[in-house]
């Protein structure tokens, strides 16, 4: 593989490391002026001045060139919260809302998750795939190299295993890498609206069990919400999960103090996510135990609540944050993590450092990840986004377009460059 130099930049902003960020740390962002970065291999094997690349003899003549025209370099966006895998629109409910209905009055009419349920238990496994892929194209092009995606609109056995493989396959032909989680427990099916019960079983004894056995999915999710799933069902579908090596991390108090953030916390979890109706006791809890809460303000934009994740006080607490898109058709509509980031200064008040750490370093180690990409450092993968602007503070500062020129995946130009 040829090595890749990108040159002409005018900042290259990282955090440093490979555990997050939080606290006051999370703010913690170099910017560097004047620095190379040398992609080999697929990884990242120098940044710095171009003079110290040329004492340690590290630039071969054939390597290609990437002239960064005065732009910004930063790691890879990492989206550690999406649902790909669906099939249909909700676009005939986003009109119900605009006309006054609130989304959990949808839901409990039918429709909601379970519309998406009837749509995507129809789709071929194909279909979905081609759905995933579609998305994915999109999300590279906004600067995402790394995604997690969950099932969570198939609720039987062989519709849940069918979004996992969908996710698999597409994932197998894509640039974007995606990290697969069973969320089995999204939602009540209609089948078992009376039987409860036997689906929380169906759901530990034979979902979770085939989907881990299977090597389909990493995490194991669960919506816990009130009319969703208690806490009680929350923490027998996540225990049955960890049985099987799904490591758990949850929806966890988007509308209503459920005890997610809690549950979080005793169970361990990677993630907490949405965490908009939080307690002061799970922010605590979650502090004291590393969990990261992923906050997804598309949500709270795109379901005009006006109400907004505790942000600034999760940071303050020392709860690492991270962001993600929650791409899905009924609640955030939406691939951009640049939408994102600009929702996360806007609104949920975090810096434009800390919202970049977020972005990065934050959210790769809440997959996990933290050893191979979310920073640029040597060593690391050599995932990469080049911004067309020469700042950090451009992310936010320019809003609503594409900010990213080019993308660097696994040491290669792949996203077209802008
Ligand atoms: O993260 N909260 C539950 N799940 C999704 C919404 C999915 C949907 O509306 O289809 C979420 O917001
Ligand atoms: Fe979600």
């Amino acid at each position: 593989m040829t090595d890749l130099l990108i040159h002409n930049l005018s900042e290259v902003a990282t955090a440093r490391g490979s555990d997050s960020l939080r606290g006051a740390e999370q703010s913690r962002v170099e910017r560097l002026t004047g620095a190379v970065v040398l992609c080999r291999d697929g990884k990242i094997a120098f940044v710095g001045s171009p003079e110290e690349l040329d004492r340690r003899g590290g630039l071969l003549p054939e390597a290609e060139r990437l002239d960064g025209r005065g732009g910004t370099l930063v790691p890879g966006f990492v989206d550690p919260h999406t649902h790909l895998p669906w099939a249909g629109d909700r676009a005939e409910e986003f009109a119900q809302r605009l006309a006054g209905k609130s989304y959990l009055e949808i839901a409990a009419a039918g429709g909601g998750i379970l519309s998406t349920v009837r749509a995507t238990r129809q789709a071929s496994e194909e279909q979905l795939g081609e759905s995933v892929r579609h998305r994915l194209d999109q999300m590279l092009a906004l600067g995402t190299t790394t995604a997690e995606a969950k099932s969570g609109y198939g609720l039987t056995l062989d519709d849940e295993l069918k979004q996992l493989r969908a996710i698999r396959s597409a994932a197998a032909d894509h640039p974007v890498d995606l990290v697969p989680t069973l969320l089995a427990a999204h939602e009540i099916p209609p089948e078992h609206r009376d039987t409860r019960q036997r689906y929380v079983d169906l759901v530990c004894d034979e979902i979770v069990p085939a989907a881990a056995e299977a090597g389909l999915a990493r995490f194991c999710d669960v919506f816990c919400e009130r009319g969703v799933f208690s806490p009680e069902e929350s923490r027998r579908v996540l225990l049955a999960g960890k049985e099987h090596g799904l490591r758990p991390r949850l929806h966890a108090d988007e509308f209503v103090d459920s005890g997610g953030a809690e549950l979080a916390a005793e169970l361990g979890a990677l993630s907490a996510d949405h965490l908009v109706a939080a307690s002061e006791r799970g922010i605590e809890a979650m502090a004291a135990t590393g969990v990261t809460a992923v906050l997804l303000p598309g949500t709270s934009f795109f379901l005009m609540k006006h109400t907004w994740a505790p942000a600034r006080r999760l940071v303050e607490a020392g709860v690492p944050v991270a962001l993600a898109t929650d791409c899905n058709p009924g609640s955030s509509h939406t691939e951009s993590m640049p939408m994102v980031f600009v929702l996360a200064v806007y609104e949920l008040g975090l810096s434009i450092e800390e919202a970049l750490v977020a972005v990065t370093l934050n959210a790769a180690c809440c997959l996990g990840l933290g050893e191979e990409v979310g920073t640029i450092e040597e060593g690391k993968r050599a995932d990469l986004v080049l911004l067309s602007e020469p700042s950090l503070f451009h992310l936010a500062y320019h809003f609503g377009g594409n900010p990213v020129a080019a993308v660097v995946k696994d040491g290669r130009l792949t996203a077209p460059r802008r």
